[in-house]
């Protein structure tokens, strides 16, 4: 391959620049201007929601929904350890505990099945996180947090525009967040979404993101607020983007039955599931688990950085990170997502990717 191939590249080819242009004409470029509220006013269709709530990035998001629904000290939340440090931090800086969950060795989903032993008097909610493409199985979840009265929250970061059942990710729970980095189904560069039916929780977001300037008085805090805004700019280009999702979906779906169609026999990986019992994969990434003991993913990504191909590990545990780790949960004690953070990596899962560039990288995989 002649030059390199990124992991990630994100497809800015709609309405991006016009929009973007508008912006600069009209000197709407803070986070006060049009395409913010058309922006949240299509999330939240998309979703399901009545209230979405633009942010400065996913982490953002998490902070917001973690505060809102009113997790603090001494709480703990039962949440995946394979995921994004964002979730965690979010529950530790409120100064709660994360309970981590194993994954699941084929979904890489939290197993739900493992929820309801962890439940104590001290646990308030559960964060469901969707990973690379396939929902967390999000019934029986739900039905746990209703016999146990426990919040919900849902991290949709990697599954815009998917659905579990038919329902749409960032509909479920108490809130859900969304992430617009540059390698998610819609990027506004940075950027990121609360998404909440209630009234007063999509106040108080909304005050939060704004340094809860006084209603009254404006320059006296009504609480311990952020800057979390998204600017106008972002939001234009996440109005291009929306407008064409269903492309890009349609593209990640491409993608992920094309390597699936040139790793077929493969016998080294496991490759990523094509659906479940209840949803299809959208592939976010295409990630795939080196079966070679030998082999952990380091050795695969060090081999295909040398021939151009960019890719990525896995999430490394939260429960074996150093800056997290409480002691209280050590190595060995969730097997599957020591094992997935060891071995997977995801492959070049851009929107510009042709399938040239994949036959070339499962070319390279297989020999
Ligand atoms: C599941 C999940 N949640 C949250 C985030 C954080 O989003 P951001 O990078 O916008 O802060 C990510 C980022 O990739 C993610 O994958």
């Amino acid at each position: 391959m002649k030059t390199f191939l990124p992991v990630n590249e994100p497809d800015l080819s709609g309405n991006e620049k016009k929009y973007l242009q508008e912006c600069i004409d009209t000197g709407w470029i803070s986070s006060e201007g049009p395409f913010i509220e058309k922006l949240e006013n299509g999330i939240a269709n998309l979703c399901n929601r009545k209230h979405a709530i633009s942010v400065s990035n996913g982490s953002a998001a998490l902070e917001l929904a973690v505060q809102v629904i009113g997790i603090g000290k001494g709480d703990e939340v039962i949440m995946p350890t394979f995921t994004i440090i964002s979730c965690a931090l979010a529950v530790v800086r409120a100064g709660a505990t994360p309970v981590y969950v194993d994954a699941d060795p084929l979904t890489w989903n939290m197993k739900v099945g493992d929820i309801e032993p962890l439940i104590n008097e001290r646990t308030k909610a559960i964060m469901a996180v969707h990973i690379y493409g396939i929902t967390v199985d999000m019934d029986p979840l739900l039905e746990i947090s209703k016999k146990y009265k426990l919040k919900v929250i849902e991290d949709a970061a990697e599954v815009i525009g998917q659905t579990y059942k038919d329902l749409p990710c960032g509909s479920f729970g108490d809130i859900s967040t969304l992430s617009f980095y540059p390698n998610k189904h819609i990027t506004t560069g940075e950027g990121g979404m609360v998404l909440v039916n209630d009234d007063e929780l999509a106040e108080r977001c909304k005050s939060l993101r704004n340094l809860c300037f006084g209603k009254t008085d404006r320059f006296v805090h009504e609480e311990l607020g952020w800057n979390f805004r998204m600017s106008n700019l972002q939001a234009a280009v996440g109005v291009a983007q929306l407008e064409r999702l269903p492309e890009t979906l349609e593209k990640k779906r491409e993608i992920g039955r094309l390597y699936h169609q040139h790793l077929e026999g493969c016998e080294s990986f496991t490759l990523p599931l094509v659906q479940t019992t209840y949803c299809e994969n959208i592939y976010w990434v295409f990630g795939i688990i080196s079966k070679i003991k030998s082999k952990d993913a380091r050795w695969w990504m060090n081999k295909l950085a040398a021939q151009g191909i960019g890719t990525r590990p896995f999430f490394y545990p939260m429960h074996l990170q150093p800056t997290l780790h409480n002691g209280s949960q050590t190595k060995g004690k969730l097997p599957i997502s020591e094992m997935i953070a060891c071995y997977g990596l995801y492959l070049p899962s851009g929107l510009t990717l042709c399938e040239d560039r994949i036959s070339t990288v499962c070319k390279k995989l297989n020999s």
